[in-house]
């Protein structure tokens, strides 16, 4: 395999600096996490970005509501995700957040380089302003009937149950979300992006992709037949980023407009700081870049169109950047059944979890059971089931009874007579890098997943058949051919499993003497004592959880 082959971008969304980790943004954003360690296992260069979304309504509002600055509120949120995303195992090339000041002049540069070109075109526009708070209203801060579907209450920028993006002023019964007054509109300018400008380029390359999810580009091509009409980027607020324009110190740049920006200012501050400041060229620019470059892009359903059309447009915009080149967009995860809500508590938190939990337990059953391309739902008693169903009972304990018989039996290791290990079933875990790798890169994960779990049970029903416990007595050469070949598929699993369960296969990997990589494994050289991969989960514990859900 040659060594950097590839160059592989891949950003997921950034979370709102309000709140810690809930289950829904894990099924979301994993997917990122096991595409960044697949491919680094390949030894293709990687770069995997993603930071705190730290401006916008959303921070504010948490801000107002606690009676902090927003900036303490950011710096909080940014500190716990980070640890969080770190403890189930995320690793990111650079976790960011948009309150840098590399960020802020990076994006500066981008709106002055999209104003030069044509491309921002100021206007007078009418905004929300409630008299009686005296202030303009960002999108968020006005709620009412979603024109679209009829949903209430929908949000100022986009409804929460149709994902239309929406503008205050298309909302029927708007209301002012501080005071519950009707808003008034009043004059204010702002710069508008022409996104029309892109329209004939964006529609053509849509139109090729053949790599994203299918709500990303069914979403994308409604977008098209309900035309491309300009979006204001700029907002009459006081926290986000600051406009370079003279007139415009009371404004700042609408956090979505630059929190996208965010994939590319990271990786380009990350690269500074380390001293090589274009090294993120080959993986941006067509005039340094390699072959082989793909950008993938994780997010849930709601994030499409600012992946699949704002962000897209600022790239051709610029001009000379890369395109995304897969969509993930997931569908939403339920839990219990029911829509996941932050303000009713009917939410799964990640701090909490992991108290309690492994965490290759929550990606196994957030990856084998993820919202791919349908809604997909945790429930406590499911989790505990596939935990000691399929971890503990089909690959725990292949694992561990191979390994503790050998050690039992070959404290020294194995005689080196038994390199009789050209069994079938090792040439068929071999034959799974190529297979699943494949699904990985399609971002195909309930299926890799799938495919791996067959192999383990056909794994475990071939060491029934082979018995090499009761072998031993009467044929010893045969069962030390078994255990071998057991032992070089035990091998193959740390490796096959890692960018799913990395911490287990760090685990199993170090106790066999090897590191990990997305190829056949050798003959393993040492068995060092292994305590069970997966720890069983007691049913009881499911009800105990699920009692929780909507407390306060
Ligand atoms: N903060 C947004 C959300 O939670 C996602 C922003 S993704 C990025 O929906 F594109 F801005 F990076
Ligand atoms: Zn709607």
């Amino acid at each position: 395999m040659t060594k950097h082959s590839r160059h592989i971008f891949i950003g997921s969304a950034w979370p709102y600096a309000n709140g810690p980790l809930h289950l829904g943004h894990v099924s979301a954003l994993l997917p990122a996490d096991v595409l960044a360690r697949y491919f680094r296992l390949r030894g293709d260069a990687v770069f995997f970005d993603s930071g705190s979304d730290s401006h916008g309504t959303p921070i504010s509002v948490k801000a107002e509501a606690e009676g902090v600055p927003p900036a303490d509120v950011a710096t909080r949120y940014h500190e716990e995700l980070k640890r969080e995303f770190e403890a189930l195992g995320f690793r990111y090339d650079v976790y960011s957040k948009t309150t840098t000041p590399r960020h802020a002049a990076l994006v500066r540069e981008i709106f002055t380089t999209l104003k030069d070109k044509g491309y921002l075109v100021e206007r007078e526009q009418t905004q929300a302003y409630c008299e009686h708070d005296r202030r303009f209203l960002p999108d968020r801060y006005v709620e009412g009937t979603c024109p679209v579907c009829g949903f209430a209450p929908a949000r100022g920028d986009q409804c929460d149950n149709c994902s239309s993006l929406l503008e205050p002023e298309k909302l029927l019964d708007p209301k002012c979300t501080l005071s519950g007054h009707t808003p008034v509109w009043k004059s204010t300018k702002h710069f508008f992006f022409q996104l029309s400008s892109f329209a004939e380029h964006l529609q053509a390359w849509v139109g090729q992709q053949t790599t994203w999810r299918p709500n990303a580009l069914a979403f994308t091509k409604q977008f098209f037949t309900d035309g491309l009409k300009e979006r204001a980027i700029t907002r009459d607020i006081d926290w986000g980023v600051p406009v370079p324009v003279d007139g415009y110190e009371q404004k700042r740049i609408y956090v979505w407009f630059e929190a996208v920006c965010g994939y590319y200012t990271a990786h380009r501050e990350f690269v500074e700081g380390q001293g090589h400041p274009d090294a993120w060229k080959p993986f941006w620019d067509p005039a340094a870049r390699g072959d082989q470059v793909r950008h993938y892009y994780v997010h849930g359903k709601d994030n499409i169109p600012f992946h699949t059309i704002i962000w897209p447009s600022i790239l051709l915009g610029v001009g000379g950047l890369h395109l995304p080149t897969t969509i993930v967009s997931s569908e939403y995860l339920t839990i219990e059944g029911k829509k996941l809500s932050t303000s009713r508590n009917w939410a799964v938190w990640v701090p909490d979890v992991l108290k309690r939990y492994q965490p290759d337990a929550i990606r196994y059953y957030l990856l084998a059971n993820g919202p791919e391309t349908r809604d997909a739902d945790f429930s406590w008693d499911a989790f505990v089931a596939k935990t000691n169903n399929e971890l503990v009972a089909t690959y725990g304990n292949f694992v561990q009874r191979l390994t503790s018989f050998v050690r039992k039996q070959f404290p020294d290791g194995l005689p080196a007579a038994s390199a009789a290990d050209s069994q079938a079933i090792v040439g068929k875990a071999e034959a799974l890098f190529d297979s699943i790798g494949q699904k990985v890169e399609a971002a195909r994960f309930k299926d890799a997943i799938a495919e791996l779990f067959a192999f383990l049970g056909e794994a475990n029903r071939w060491l029934d058949g082979q018995a090499p416990w009761k072998r031993i007595q009467d044929d010893r050469a045969a069962a030390v051919a078994t255990l071998a070949a057991g032992l070089r598929v035990v091998a193959n699993l740390a490796r096959l499993t890692a960018p799913f369960l990395p911490f287990q296969a760090e685990r199993l990997a170090a106790a066999l003497g090897q590191e990990v990589a997305w190829e056949p494994a050798p003959a393993p050289p040492t068995l060092t004592p292994l305590d069970p991969l997966f720890a069983k989960i007691d049913p009881k514990a499911a009800q105990a959880e699920r009692a929780k859900l909507g407390q306060a």
